[in-house]
């Protein structure tokens, strides 16, 4: 599954929500994100440890003792120093050879391995990945092939990833075969769904939303998870209750767009250098539906090709990303509304 979308709009908590159930029900998963500088070979080793450990036991099949071998050689491949200890003897097991040192043979095996030990154990294995789109090229490339056969031969094995809109894409152009996965985009909430996340909260407080102030948080937040968490949170601030009235709601929503100027939007603005917010008030010219690159160009009196690596710069920093070819847009929803609010500095 790819679940994808803007800044903001829930991903992380659905992953962990697959995290949450997969757990319960006693699965074999790695929950890891992308974006940390750190190996995908790594992150993924050391996400295993503990639910691994927490399986391993004297009692275990024939099939769990070779992938707990398996996962010791992954280890192995890129930690000399330190080695896992299962408090099982595994010398003279089957299983091993995780670490030729080559990422698709190695990830491979592991992953085959302890889809086959979660299947024996009656359960399956879980690879969540959050902020997929920062992994490189090559790590992206190894997980959609590794993916691809997985669903040929149906290993026991969940691939969740979560990132930006630009994510399907990436994945597309890691490898041609890409179609293994359900592609799910993340937006909005609905009306619905937006009013609860106000009224199930507070009613466990034994409070209640009027529905005048939950008009007025579900309008201003455009039903934007974040948004909608932001208001919802001033707007409980600075109620008397037991009802929340549509004056708290006002002055909520005030309050949550200040926070949100002087906290989400500047954290993200004062991530860029000069020449890059120069970049971003230009785009912020056509709002948020983005942006053509050459335009930009046009309007920055540059060449677009002496643009690029600004374009790069902001892409690496999470600022915006490519939703289609020569085109640029926010990762975030209202970031072209808050650099207009901003006098030029
Ligand atoms: N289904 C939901 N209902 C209500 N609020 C939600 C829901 N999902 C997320 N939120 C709120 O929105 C916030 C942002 O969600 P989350 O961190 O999952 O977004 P994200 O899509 O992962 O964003 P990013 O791309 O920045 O990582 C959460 O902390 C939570 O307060
Ligand atoms: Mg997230």
């Amino acid at each position: 599954m790819v679940l994808y979308g803007l800044r903001g709009v829930g991903k992380t908590v659905l992953l962990s929500e697959f995290r949450r159930q997969v757990e319960q029900q006693g699965w074999i998963f790695a929950q890891v994100e992308g974006g940390s500088g750190r190996a995908l070979r790594e992150l993924l080793g050391e996400a295993l440890y503990e639910p691994l450990s927490n399986i391993a036991k004297p009692s275990a099949g024939a099939r769990l003792l070779k992938s707990l071998k398996t996962a010791l050689s992954f280890k192995a491949s890129y930690d000399m120093t330190g080695s896992w200890r299962f408090g099982l003897d595994l010398s003279g097991e089957p299983g091993g050879g995780a670490d030729t040192g080559v990422l698709d043979t190695d990830l491979r095996k592991l992953i085959h391995d302890l889809a086959d030990a979660a299947e024996e154990e009656g359960v399956g294995l879980a690879i969540l990945i959050d902020e997929a789109h920062d992994l490189t090229a090559v790590e992206l490339a190894v997980l959609c092939t590794i993916a691809h056969a997985a669903a040929q031969d149906s290993w026991r094995v969940l691939f969740a990833f979560a990132g930006l809109p630009s994510l399907p894409r990436i994945l597309a152009e890691a490898k041609s075969y890409a179609e293994p996965f359900r592609y799910l985009r993340i937006e909005q909430l609905d009306e619905r769904a937006a009013a609860e996340a106000l009224t199930i909260p507070a009613r466990i407080e034994e409070a209640e939303w009027s529905g005048d102030a939950i008009q007025v948080v579900v309008d201003a937040s455009g039903r934007y998870p974040y948004f909608l968490q932001q208001f919802g949170q001033e707007t409980w601030n600075v109620a008397a209750g037991p009802v929340i009235q549509k004056h708290d709601a006002e002055l909520g929503v005030a309050r949550g767009k200040n926070d949100l100027d002087n906290g989400f939007y500047r954290a993200l603005w004062d991530r860029a250098t000069r020449a890059e917010q120069e970049y971003l008030r230009a785009m912020a010219r056509d709002g948020d539906a983005g942006s053509s690159s050459g335009e930009i160009a046009a309007q920055l009196s540059k060449r677009p090709e002496s643009l690029g690596p600004r374009r790069a710069s902001l892409i690496a920093k999470g600022l915006i990303y490519a939703p289609e070819h020569g085109v640029v847009a926010f990762t975030v929803p209202g970031m072209a509304a808050f650099i207009d609010r901003q006098i030029a500095e």
